[in-house]
């Protein structure tokens, strides 16, 4: 057992809080990154999938409309009577939900076709511990799926540094290398790497209680021009806008 009490404290306080301007945001369902993340996931109907860290279930409705039968859990309570309100809302069956720790999936090994998840790696203090209960419950010839921010290895203690400002339960945020090194660790083989860039309004994204240091962060790099963050912002006329570097890795469970 991996689990950090003080930080899940952590998660779900912030959690909670976001949890419906998260479920609501038009960001987190999209098109492009989506389409990516079903392909990636290859899940065909009737396969069992296991979304960890679904939050709101956005990924978990979206495979479970594609015919497949899937298990959302998450650490935060009010993240799973979201997700069950989407559900309802868009008139899915073959969904159930549980609340529960990634770094401990109550499951037996093997039970799932298929094992994703979305946003979550850079809010666990030991992603390698989650990897490696995601490859245990998969089955042989099943996959195992991630989806996170991935900064470059030269912008990943500045990306970091606004991702905590953002949002004090970030914990670090892996590179594409470091992502696959813990695969390799894990006994995972590469199946599909897929990138896509997320555009984000820092407006809709923050309730930092520093905002002015998270802005003035962001204000060097537009006014610099050197993106040391790594995230490209830019001024809009609706305030900081940037784009997250998210990539996806696929591995098949041998
Ligand atoms: C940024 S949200 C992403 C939600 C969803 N996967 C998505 O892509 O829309 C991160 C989620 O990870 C959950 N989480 C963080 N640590 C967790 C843990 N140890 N076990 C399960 N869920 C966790 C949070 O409660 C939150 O719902």
């Amino acid at each position: 057992m991996t689990s950090d009490t003080a930080h899940d404290q952590r998660i779900i306080t912030q959690f909670t809080r976001w949890a419906a301007p998260f479920a609501a945001l038009p960001v987190h369902a999209e098109a492009d990154g989506m389409a990516r993340t079903l392909s990636a996931v290859d899940a065909q109907p009737g396969d069992r999938v296991l979304d960890v860290a679904c939050g709101p279930g956005i990924v978990a409705c979206a495979l479970a409309a594609q015919g497949a039968r899937v298990t959302g859990i998450d650490l935060t309570p009010a993240m799973i009577a979201e997700a069950k309100a989407r559900q309802s809302a868009e008139g899915l069956a073959g969904l159930d939900w549980q609340v529960g720790d990634a770094t401990a999936l109550p499951f037996a090994d093997e039970t799932f076709d298929r094992v994703v998840t979305r946003y979550s790696f850079h809010h666990l203090p030991e992603p390698v511990a989650a990897l490696r209960e995601m490859r245990r419950v998969c089955r042989a010839g099943g996959r195992v799926v991630v989806i996170d921010a991935t900064p470059a290895a030269d912008t990943q203690v500045a990306y970091d540094r606004m991702e905590t400002l953002r949002d004090p339960s970030h914990t670090s945020a892996l590179t594409l290398e470091q992502l696959r090194g813990i695969g390799r660790e894990t006994g995972l083989v590469e199946a599909v790497i897929d990138h896509y860039a997320l555009e984000a309004q820092l407006a809709t994204l923050a309730d930092a209680r520093d905002m002015a240091a998270l802005e003035a962060m962001f204000d060097e790099d537009i006014s610099g021009g050197q993106d040391r963050i790594g995230v490209g912002a830019w001024r809009a006329g609706d305030g900081i806008r940037f784009r997250f570097p998210v990539s996806i890795i696929a591995w098949r469970r041998e």
